[in-house]
């Protein structure tokens, strides 16, 4: 936003909504007619079944979310490439020119995510299937703030367990990291309202520098969802497709 007094020119910057879909394995067409040449040729490479299912789950997820934040038509899919950056980071091409897009993808369980913004932008998400844990489980990757707040949360111990872990590495692929760094180096402090369905909000305080992190999570169908950017964005939105 820009706007002027007397002869001063000021600018607000305004914060993006991060855009998200959510496609299941069984959306996924069983044809490889989406998927550009160059795709084709990284699925063959993959030895595992669950590999190339939930990379091609990721694929049609992330080109379905690109297609509808950039209105292209359902005959651009094959041209519209999901490459690897070096880092392991998503990105969109089309025709071999980078579009103006950032995106992130995670699959779990079955269930494709991704979240798209503007490409000045360095988004991350994440999606778990919530699964019931011992508090044990979790002590070599949360740091000690997170255990405690798991042990005495009046909340459900395993949502906010994978919440905390969905809000962490969401923030790790933002940094383009992942899990090259210590899950500990990111603390997550989240806003606990449990409502199914709605974006409740996070913070990520890095442990080693004053940078911090604001996210977004929800839970929904036992699954939870969190994205975060490198600035911050206001509440999400849902990509539709129809
Ligand atoms: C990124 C990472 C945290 C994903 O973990 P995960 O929970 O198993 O998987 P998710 O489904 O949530 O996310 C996978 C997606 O993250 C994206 N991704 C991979 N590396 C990434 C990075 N450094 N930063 C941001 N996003 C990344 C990819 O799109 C990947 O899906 P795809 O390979 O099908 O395109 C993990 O793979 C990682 O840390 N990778 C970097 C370290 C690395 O390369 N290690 C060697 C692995 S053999």
């Amino acid at each position: 936003m820009q706007f002027r007094i007397s002869n001063l020119e000021f600018r607000i910057p305004m914060s993006h909504p991060l855009f998200w879909l959510a496609r299941k394995s069984d959306d996924v067409p069983e044809n490889n007619d989406w998927l550009s040449d160059a795709e084709r040729d990284t699925l063959a490479g993959f030895r595992f079944p669950k590999r190339r299912n939930d990379w091609r789950l990721g694929r049609w997820t992330a080109k379905q979310a690109v297609c509808a934040y950039q209105s292209l038509k359902r005959s651009d899919l094959a041209s519209l490439e999901i490459r690897a950056a070096g880092d392991g980071v998503p990105e969109a091409f089309s025709n071999g020119t980078a579009r103006e897009v950032s995106i992130s993808i995670s699959h779990s369980s079955g269930q494709g995510f991704c979240v798209v913004g503007p490409p000045e932008l360095s988004v991350g998400c994440d999606t778990e299937m919530i699964q019931p844990h011992e508090v044990q489980f979790f002590q070599d990757y949360f740091t000690a703030g997170e255990i405690s707040l798991l042990q005495h949360s009046p909340a459900d111990r395993s949502l906010v367990a994978y919440l905390i872990w969905c809000a962490k590495e969401s923030a790790l692929k933002a940094l383009r990291e992942g899990l090259r760094l210590d899950t500990r180096s990111i603390a997550i402090v989240p806003d606990f309202e449990q409502q199914d369905g709605l974006w409740h909000t996070w913070t990520g305080l890095c442990q080693d520098s004053p940078r911090t992190f604001r996210g977004w999570w929800r839970s929904q169908d036992g699954f939870i969802y969190a994205m975060t950017a490198d600035q911050p964005t206001s509440s999400p939105v849902k990509l539709s497709t129809d």
